[in-house]
């Protein structure tokens, strides 16, 4: 049976260049799911968009002296570059400065706002009297009130993940001169949060099984200690207009409209699919599964959130999973961009093919804890997993096959019980690298299929046709048949995650159409079927970038 997927990706800040840090975060597993389910056949879509609005873009637009507007638009440009180079496929990739995306977020705002899910009231802010503004929950540093962090942010601390009130903080200071703010009042919009406790509690209490753990225990957490309502308006110019007159200094939060993205791109794809109402199948009447990939920093958004909007709106679907991963740090430190700690997607696209990316991001993914990129790995995982175990299996069979038997698929006669076994346990394997990616466990995934790979090049070492063909063709002909086999199915087990390179294979292999259009099932060779002389898969690289990339960070 058809199923249909929603896949929402979190909305990176269009304030500077992705780094691979937020790539093994969230855009490289959701693609991968993405691709898994296509080639299953299931109807997916796939949205995210660049957030243009809140602090990180007015803070360096300020810094530069140009206009937020210059900032977004710099690097949304680059993003859109970006990911079809590391073939990142979005069904809808837009950002939150449309006008579709304006009245989506309005409508919102209006309807929960006539329900009395938002109310305005007074709120005490803090106040800058040296730089004579109201500070905005990040430009307010301080003392964590939960963890005693001492730098942690207005909005939330990134040591224990929780959210802030930038008036919880303990001794906050301003994040331009320094000095202490002090609190003033103003008018502001809120949204009442702490009446969906009861709500959000029984949908989220069976969910214990299917998300992850750290994401279950997390968001219960949150709910444990109470919600409290949440202020979703701002002192400042820069952001979705409030549609209530008398509010015109004032801006609806980037945390309230951000997420409605996934619902306004959601229409701009209908729209441009030349259906208009199509995105309600994937919104209404939970006939679709919705997941939502993001890095732990925003599972509070997406768990509780976000669901109490949709809740408060009514009548869409709320989220299915929200697989979110842990951080990716940089050869043991986290990533950060003041100090250029972090490796930046743009330099890596300029230097290596995208599927060793990939792979190092997906042999690596920070799922269940906290992982470390450091290029001593990644010169190991490219070299001595993807060249030497995979590239270098499907580059002998192939190369040795095209040469020895007329460039075509061998006769094997009838195959003995090793090589039978071989292929049966190719589909097997292929199962289960199918079920951990229909789980979400793509490092589990990946990882069981550069085993098989393995298991395919000791069985030909044992075999060892370049030597049996002297002596006993058809011995050779069995053993080339089986490796080609197993070669073919693996190609679709690595297919999500190295997109580039299984498409070249699937048509080395002398397959008709796609990987995707080949489906998600075993494929046994057919003997006679014309191969293709194949190129190596992927190009070995020098020890020296090791030391080479360690130089260009920190700098
Ligand atoms: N821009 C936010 C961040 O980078 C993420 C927004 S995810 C959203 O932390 F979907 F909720 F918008
Ligand atoms: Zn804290």
């Amino acid at each position: 049976m058809t199923e249909r997927i929603f896949i929402g990706v979190a909305w990176p800040y269009a304030n500077g260049s992705l780094h691979l840090g937020q790539i093994a975060g969230a855009y490289l597993p959701a693609d991968i799911f993405a691709r898994y389910h296509r080639i299953l056949g299931n109807d997916v879509l796939m949205v995210s968009g660049s957030d243009q609005h809140g602090t990180p873009i007015t803070t360096r637009a300020e810094r530069e002296h140009r206009t937020p507007q210059e900032v977004v638009h710099q690097f949304h440009s680059e993003f859109l570059d970006n990911w079809p180079r590391l073939g990142i496929t979005f069904d809808c990739y837009t950002t939150t400065g449309t006008e579709n995306h304006i009245q989506t977020v309005q409508d919102f705002f209006l309807r929960l706002h006539q329900q009395g899910d938002i109310y305005t009231s007074t709120m005490t802010l803090l106040y800058c009297p040296t730089d004579k503004r109201f500070l905005l929950d990040r430009y307010v540093e301080g003392i964590c009130p939960h963890c005693g962090d001492p730098n942690a942010r207005g909005d939330q601390c990134d040591t224990c993940g929780r959210p802030l009130d930038a008036l919880e903080l303990k001794e906050p200071r301003c994040k331009f001169c320094g000095n202490r703010p002090e609190p003033r009042e103003s008018e502001h919009f809120f949204l009442r949060l702490s009446a969906f406790t009861d709500h959000l509690r029984a949908w989220i209490e069976p969910h214990g099984d299917r998300w992850r753990k750290n994401v279950y225990n997390f968001t219960l957490g949150v709910l444990n200690e109470g919600l409290q309502d949440r202020a979703i308006t701002r002192d400042l110019d820069w952001g979705v207009p409030i549609p209530i007159s008398g509010y015109e200094t004032k801006r609806i939060y980037v945390w309230f409209d951000a997420f409605i993205g996934y619902l306004s791109a959601s229409k701009e794809w209908a729209q441009k699919s030349g259906n208009p109402e199509r995105w309600r199948e994937y919104w209404e009447g939970n006939a679709a599964k919705s997941y939502y990939f993001i890095g732990k920093d925003n599972i509070f958004f997406h768990t509780l959130m976000w669901p109490a909007v949709l809740m408060g709106y009514g009548g869409l679907n709320l989220p299915y999973d929200v697989p979110a991963n842990q951080y990716l740090t940089m050869s043991g430190n986290k990533a950060s961009t003041s100090r250029n700690w972090a490796v930046w997607l743009p330099d890596a696209l300029s230097r290596y093919d995208p599927d060793a990316i990939r792979y190092a991001l997906a042999a690596n993914m920070p799922e269940t804890s906290d992982a470390d990129f450091n290029w001593a790995e990644f010169l190991r995982r490219n070299n001595d997993e993807l060249v030497a175990t995979w590239g270098n299996l499907v580059n002998r069979v192939l190369t040795f096959t095209v040469r020895n038997f007329d460039g075509r698929v061998p006769d094997p006669g009838t195959l003995d019980a090793g090589s039978r076994a071989l292929l049966d346990r190719a589909a097997v394997v292929l199962g289960e690298v199918g079920a951990d990616l229909g789980a979400c466990h793509f490092r589990a995934g990946i990882t069981k299929a550069m085993g098989l790979a393995q298991e395919a090049n000791r069985y030909l070492d044992e075999r060892a046709p370049w030597k049996a063909l002297k002596d006993d063709r058809g011995a050779a002909a069995q053993s080339l048949f089986t490796a080609i086999g197993v070669i073919a199915t693996l190609k679709t087990a690595f297919a999500p995650y190295l997109p580039f390179t299984s498409e070249r294979l699937h048509g080395y292999l002398g397959l008709a159409g796609s990987v995707t259009e080949a489906g998600w099932t075993r494929i046994d060779p057919i003997p006679g079927t014309p191969l293709q002389p194949p190129q190596p898969l992927f190009p070995k690289l020098d020890p020296g970038i090791v030391e080479e990339e360690a130089a260009r960070m920190g700098r």
